[in-house]
Parts: structure tokens; C-alpha cells; sequence
């Protein structure tokens, strides 16, 4: 019988990169990727815990597989990333249709424990952290991805332990890939046909590899012809350091769009957060960056109604949105997470917590129709990414991320042109490619 998986992914952009390695693996023993779950003989569920009921989610998920398959042959059942690392052998225990437990720093193990399960049906808990094995095996395991923006891990985990936050304990210590393993793998991407690779890491501005930053990185990966454009996520503010801020000075590839979470507003509850920086010092970066290219944007995370937070502090992050005026920013209430040090305390009032992101996203989201209205009328470059279901229509990306949708041709993918934008709302731009732009000569 040929061997099928079918890959749910939940959680950020690393687990979508995962996802796509692991399916590079399990190629290896003969698995194909379906994405009709019917006819999967394999169903791996990489998973996210960074909030909410993300354990009861992956229960109902697996709950849904079994009632598909109810009298059919049962597909093996794995259970990757964050909620496998976090609920390790408990999920053996509580899931009989679980088969396979495997942690994000133990996918080089995977085809072994696939194996060794098929062969005497035995079910398996693998989450032992050993990133520097994970990405050795990795090495050696052709990346075949070939979107036209695709992800690209240079450094995992993470040291820094913020109050709220459960990615120290399930992707481990911080790790920074080799220098030269990074551009192997961006050199194999960019031949892949790949024109856009958006580096990653829970703490990506923390890259360290003997001497080599973050910024060595993209003016290494500047140099491929072929790439086009370059992006990294996410970033600490504490890291932002002043090589990385003078690449933007530097590189041409190198999109103006800086994703840095700050979180609240609040000098109390950063530090209440753990969070190890100050306001003072998020506003300086922005100053920095916004003196070496002012048409720079950026977009942020944030926490509301982190335990302790006062209705000063909300104003702090109210006013902080307004100043900075984010052009694209992820908001969510607290959400207590198990086994961090801020489970432990009391919740801000539900109701006040809600009232309070409903004013924040307001402003975010008025911000962000703001910046996309002001686009009408104008010519902005597109990275063409892909045909979209409604035909002649075409789906790209400007420089700031934001997605466009536009009448274009086959042979326009994978190329920066230029679209004059007419329509917009809060997440999109709507436009058509103008083909012969007539540059006045002075
Ligand atoms: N390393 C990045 C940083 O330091 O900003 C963040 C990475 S984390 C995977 C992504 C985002 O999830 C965070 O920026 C934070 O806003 C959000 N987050 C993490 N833990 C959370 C929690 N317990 N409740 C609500 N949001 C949370
Ligand atoms: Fe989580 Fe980011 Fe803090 Fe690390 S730096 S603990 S990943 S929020
Ligand atoms: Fe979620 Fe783990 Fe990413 S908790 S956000 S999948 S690092």
C-alpha cells in the first residue's frame, strides 16, 4: 500500500517550516504528502501552545480524525510541536489513538520512531531537546521547498524567559545555526526558484554563530542574484543592535518593514513581564532606523491585560500605537500558560481585559486602513507570489507585507513588478500591473 501523510499545522512560521522539513524526511521512507485527509495512512498534527486552549484544541482536532476514519483502517496518528513537547507521555496516556508523540527538537528522529511504530506497533513519546543533532540531520536533507517566499529557520529556542511566554520550555535553549549550513540551504532555496526568504527564529535578532550576526547573514544572503527580497521574524527589542539597524542602510534586498513586539506600553509591565528593556529604549531603535530610512514601518505584538496591568499602563500602549503608529500588529488578551511564572497570578478582570483590546485593536486596525487608503492611486512593487482562484487574478506582496491582488500573467510569477494600486481595505490592496511606466528624463 503506498504511504500517504496528510500535515496539519497550527502555531507561528516556524512550525510551517517544520512542517515542510518533516515532509522532506518522511519523503525519504516513501511517504507522499496528500491533501485529501480520506485517503491519509499517516496524519501528523504539528501543534502550537503559546495561548488559550491549546491542549483541548489538539484533543478535538484528534477527535475529529477519529470520528472520520470511525470504520475505516486507522491512520498512525503523530503529534508534533509545542503541545507535544509541553504534554509529552501524558498525551500517550489520555489519547489511545495517539501513536506518536515527537517534540520540535527531535524531528531527526522521526523516520526512526515512524518505523520502529509500524514494525511492532508499539506507541512512542520522543521529546528529548537535541537541536544541535536536529539540525546536523537536517543538513543533509534536501530543503524542497519552492514557494516564492519561503521560511527559512537560522535559530531556535529561547533564553530569555518572559513571564508570560512558553517557548523556553518547549523549543529548548536558544541555538543558532552554522553560518555556512544557512547559506547552503539559502543557495538550495534561491535554485529551488524561491526569490524571497524571510529568516526565522523565536529570537532572530539573538543569531550568534562564532562571530556571525544576523546582519553578516543578510548581507551573505544580499549576494544570491536570485533572491529578491529578504525579511526575518521575530525580534526581541534587546537585540536590535546597531549592525543590524545599519543593514537597512546597507542592503538593497532588505524589505522596510521591522516586526518588533513590544507588548505593552508600560514601563511596569514590561518589567512586571520580564521583559528586560524599557520604552526609552524601544523608541530609541525606532528613532535609529527611522533616521537611516524613514520610510520604514513597523509592526508589534501585544499583550493586553497582563495580570497587574492598571488603566495607566493600558494608556501607555494606547498611546504608544498612536505614536508609532503600527502599520500591522498581532493583539491578544493574556492568557495564562502552564508551568510560566505568570500562571500563578491574578487575572486582570475579563471584562475590563476585553474592553481594553477592543480599543487597542480599534486603533490598530484604523491605523492599518489608514496606511492601505493611502496607497490608492500610487505604484508600488509587488513580489508576484502566486494565481489565486478567480482567474486572470494574481497574488503578491508589497514591500510592507501587506497582500495584493492583481490582473497579471503565469509568466509574472516569481517577479517584482510594479502595480497601480485602486481599491483597498484593511487587509488587502487591490491593483493592475502597469507594463510600460514612461520615466520622465530630466
Ligand atoms: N520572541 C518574540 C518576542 O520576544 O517578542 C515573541 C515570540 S511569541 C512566539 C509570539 C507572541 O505571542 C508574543 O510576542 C506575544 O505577544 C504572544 N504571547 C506569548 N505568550 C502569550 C501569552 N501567555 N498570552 C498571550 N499572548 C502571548
Ligand atoms: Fe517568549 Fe519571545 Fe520572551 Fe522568548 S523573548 S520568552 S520567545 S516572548
Ligand atoms: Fe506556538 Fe511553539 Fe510557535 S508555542 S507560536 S508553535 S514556537
Amino acid at each position: 500500500m503506498s504511504k500517504k501523510i496528510f500535515i496539519k499545522t497550527f502555531g507561528c512560521q516556524m512550525n510551517e517550516y517544520d512542517s515542510n522539513r518533516i515532509f522532506d524526511t518522511v519523503k525519504e521512507i516513501g511517504f507522499a504528502k496528500t491533501h485529501n485527509i480520506d485517503e491519509a495512512n499517516c496524519y501528523l498534527l504539528n501543534t502550537c501552545h503559546i495561548r488559550d486552549k491549546a491542549k483541548e484544541k489538539v484533543y478535538h482536532e484528534i477527535g475529529r480524525v477519529k470520528k472520520k476514519f470511525k470504520s475505516k483502517q486507522k491512520p498512525m496518528v503523530i503529534v508534533a510541536g509545542c503541545v507535544a513537547q509541553a504534554e509529552n507521555e501524558e498525551m500517550l496516556k489520555r489519547e489511545p489513538y495517539i501513536d506518536l508523540v515527537v517534540g520540535p527538537q527531535a524531528y531527526h528522529k522521526i523516520n526512526n520512531k515512524i518505523e520502529e511504530y509500524l514494525e511492532n506497533q508499539k506507541r512512542i513519546e520522543e521529546t528529548e531537546f537535541d537541536a544541535i543533532s536536529k539540525f546536523n540531520f537536517f543538513e543533509n536533507i534536501k530543503n524542497s521547498s519552492q514557494k516564492i517566499s519561503s521560511f527559512l529557520t537560522i535559530q531556535e529556542g529561547c533564553d530569555k524567559f518572559c513571564h508570560f511566554c512558553v517557548v523556553p520550555y518547549t523549543r529548548g535553549p536558544e541555538y543558532s545555526r552554522p553560518f555556512d549550513k544557512i547559506m547552503s540551504e539559502a543557495k538550495i532555496l534561491a535554485n529551488n526558484g524561491v526569490k524571497e526568504i524571510i529568516l526565522l527564529g523565536q529570537n532572530v535578532n539573538a543569531y550568534r554563530n562564532e562571530n556571525y550576526r544576523l546582519s553578516d547573514l543578510i548581507i551573505e544572503i544580499e549576494k544570491i542574484p536570485e533572491i529578491l527580497r529578504i525579511r526575518y521574524t521575530t525580534s526581541h527589542p534587546r537585540d536590535m543592535t546597531d549592525d543590524l539597524i545599519e543593514t537597512y542602510s546597507k542592503s538593497k534586498k532588505l524589505m522596510p518593514l521591522v516586526h518588533l513586539p513590544v507588548q505593552s506600553g508600560s514601563n511596569r509591565v514590561l518589567e512586571l513581564m520580564n521583559r528586560k528593556h524599557i520604552i526609552e529604549d524601544y523608541l530609541k531603535v525606532y528613532n535609529k532606523l527611522k533616521e537611516i530610512n524613514s520610510s520604514i514601518k513597523f509592526s508589534s505584538d501585544f499583550i493586553i491585560g497582563y495580570p497587574g496591568e492598571n488603566e495607566n499602563d493600558f494608556y501607555d500602549t494606547l498611546n504608544l500605537i498612536k505614536r508609532i503608529k503600527f502599520i500591522n500588529s498581532y493583539s491578544f488578551i493574556f492568557s495564562p500558560r502552564p508551568g510560566t511564572t505568570a500562571s500563578k497570578l491574578k487575572l486582570t478582570d475579563r471584562k475590563i481585559s476585553l474592553k481594553r483590546l477592543e480599543t487597542i485593536q480599534k486603533e490598530l486596525f484604523s491605523q492599518q486602513i489608514k496606511m492601505n487608503k493611502s496607497l490608492e492611486n500610487s505604484i508600488i512593487d509587488v513580489l508576484v507570489e502566486n494565481k489565486t482562484e478567480e482567474i486572470g487574478k494574481f497574488f503578491g506582496r508589497s514591500e510592507y507585507m501587506t497582500s495584493v491582488i492583481f490582473d497579471a500573467n503565469d509568466d509574472d510569477v516569481g517577479k517584482i513588478v510594479k502595480v497601480k494600486i485602486n481599491k483597498s481595505n484593511q487587509n488587502t490592496l487591490f491593483g493592475e500591473i502597469i507594463r510600460n511606466i514612461k520615466l520622465k528624463v530630466a
